[in-house]
């Protein structure tokens, strides 16, 4: 039969031609899809290897996966943090029936595992903290960017860890909305149905351990909420503050910087009769760190590693006296080419790393836990055979318990 369906491919992929879109995935061959661990899902999932990387496909109705598609598109203009669409086929085989009628393509997410990964015994344990920022973070960029998501819950997330944070990234964006902005109204319903899915995730984890529902954490998402609603109105506060306060203005952008969000503008309009002004911040994406690590050094990282590398690189530059601008430029060259490649080509030859840049963060964790003991600098190489010696301490849990490792695998 010759083929009918039409196929929308992002430039820069594979185009995806080789393969029998006219079939349902389900009755593609099995060599041509590659096993990994994934979540549960209503739809089916594949994995695809091409020599530009781990791809995904995901078979569903056509309006679902378009809805799928658009908002993914959209979130990646805006740096939220979520699966990276790369194409959309539609007008398969009528027989596939409406369920099967679509398909869209995402970029396969590097060092990410499932919520399961994450629980420990019933619950997420010492990691809880870590996911009520994770989750909370992510509506709130969400939300920023206009967007209703109207499922959020554990299943349609991903996870990656960021030193010694998890970054969360949506990957399910069939039921998302996107709008100029969003209303209170809406994005407490959002909050809600997060709320919803995630006593019932926490409560199917439960029972899936063979535990009573009263041992669940059925109050996540309400935490994560409240999470939530604190990093919201930090972001989005305006305060009032006389002429001579502008150091308050710096304060907040590096507040808000800490926590990592970009600041896009700040406006400053008159108030109380024009003797004071009222400030408002427009904050952009939340990866201030990332941004400001590979202007200065051309590394790319995970926000939160990102701040830790960038810590090293300061350290670095104390140590070799670079104080002038152009000093602290020329300083962060060398700091890339003599301490940051070789360490990371170190720890790639050590095998079973799954993501160098974290096992660089745990190494720099352990520097500093080591020199804290110590009362003084240990320095790197020491820190970096101390680490070694005590068998790759995972201070951050990361660097050797990902197992979903989607390189071994393919
Ligand atoms: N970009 C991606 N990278 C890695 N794994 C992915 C990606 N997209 C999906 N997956 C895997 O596929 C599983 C199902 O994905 P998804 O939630 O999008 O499916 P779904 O059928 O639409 O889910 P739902 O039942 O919520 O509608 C995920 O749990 C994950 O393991
Ligand atoms: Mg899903």
């Amino acid at each position: 039969m010759n083929p009918t369906f039409s196929l929308k491919v992002r430039p820069g992929h594979p185009d995806f031609l080789d393969l029998p879109w006219m079939r349902s995935i389900v009755d593609w061959p099995d060599e041509r899809f590659v096993e990994l661990p994934r979540g549960p899902s209503r739809h089916e999932v594949r994995f695809i290897a091409y020599d530009q990387g781990l791809y995904v496909i995901k078979e569903l109705p056509l309006a679902a996966a378009r809805q799928d598609y658009e908002v993914l598109r959209a979130l990646e203009t805006q740096d939220v943090s979520a699966a990276v669409p790369v194409g959309i086929v539609e007008d398969r085989h009528p027989d596939h029936g409406a369920e099967r009628s679509a398909a869209i393509i995402t970029r396969y997410l590097e060092h990410s595992f499932t919520y399961q990964k994450l629980v420990q015994k019933h619950d997420f344990g010492a990691r809880r903290p870590q996911m009520l920022d994770a989750f909370a973070g992510l509506l709130v960029e969400l939300h920023l960017a206009g967007c209703f998501w109207g499922d959020c819950s554990l299943a349609n997330v991903l996870y990656r860890y960021d030193a010694e944070a998890i970054e969360p990234i949506m990957i399910d964006a069939e039921t998302a909305v996107l709008r100029e902005t969003l209303s209170d109204g809406q994005r407490a319903e959002d909050l809600e149905i997060m709320i919803l899915n995630i006593a019932g995730g926490m409560a199917d984890i439960a029972a899936a351990r063979g535990l009573s529902v009263e041992e669940a954490d059925l109050t996540l998402g309400e935490d994560i909420a409240e999470r939530y609603r604190i990093l919201w109105r930090e972001l989005n506060e305006t305060r009032v503050i006389a002429p001579e306060e502008g150091f308050k203005i710096t304060e907040k952008i590096e507040r808000l910087n800490d926590l990592g969000f970009d600041v896009d503008e700040v406006d400053l309009l008159p108030a109380d009769g024009g003797g004071r002004l009222r400030m408002k911040v427009k904050v952009g994406g939340r990866n201030f760190h990332s941004a400001k690590l590979h202007r200065l050094t051309g590394v790319e990282a995970l926000e939160r590693q990102a701040r830790q590398v960038l810590s090293d690189l300061h350290y670095y530059q104390c140590q070799t006296g670079a104080t002038t601008p152009t000093g602290k430029e020329v300083a962060a060259v060398r700091w890339r080419v003599g301490v940051f490649e070789p360490m990371l080509e170190r720890l790639r030859a050590l095998g079973e790393i799954q993501d160098p840049i974290q096992a660089f963060c745990a190494v720099l964790h352990h520097r500093y836990l080591k020199s804290y003991e110590r009362g003084g600098d240990v320095g790197t190489e020491a820190a970096f055979q101390d680490w070694l010696a005590a068998g790759r301490p995972d201070d951050l849990q990361a660097t050797h318990d990902t197992g979903d490792n989607p390189t071994r695998a393919a």
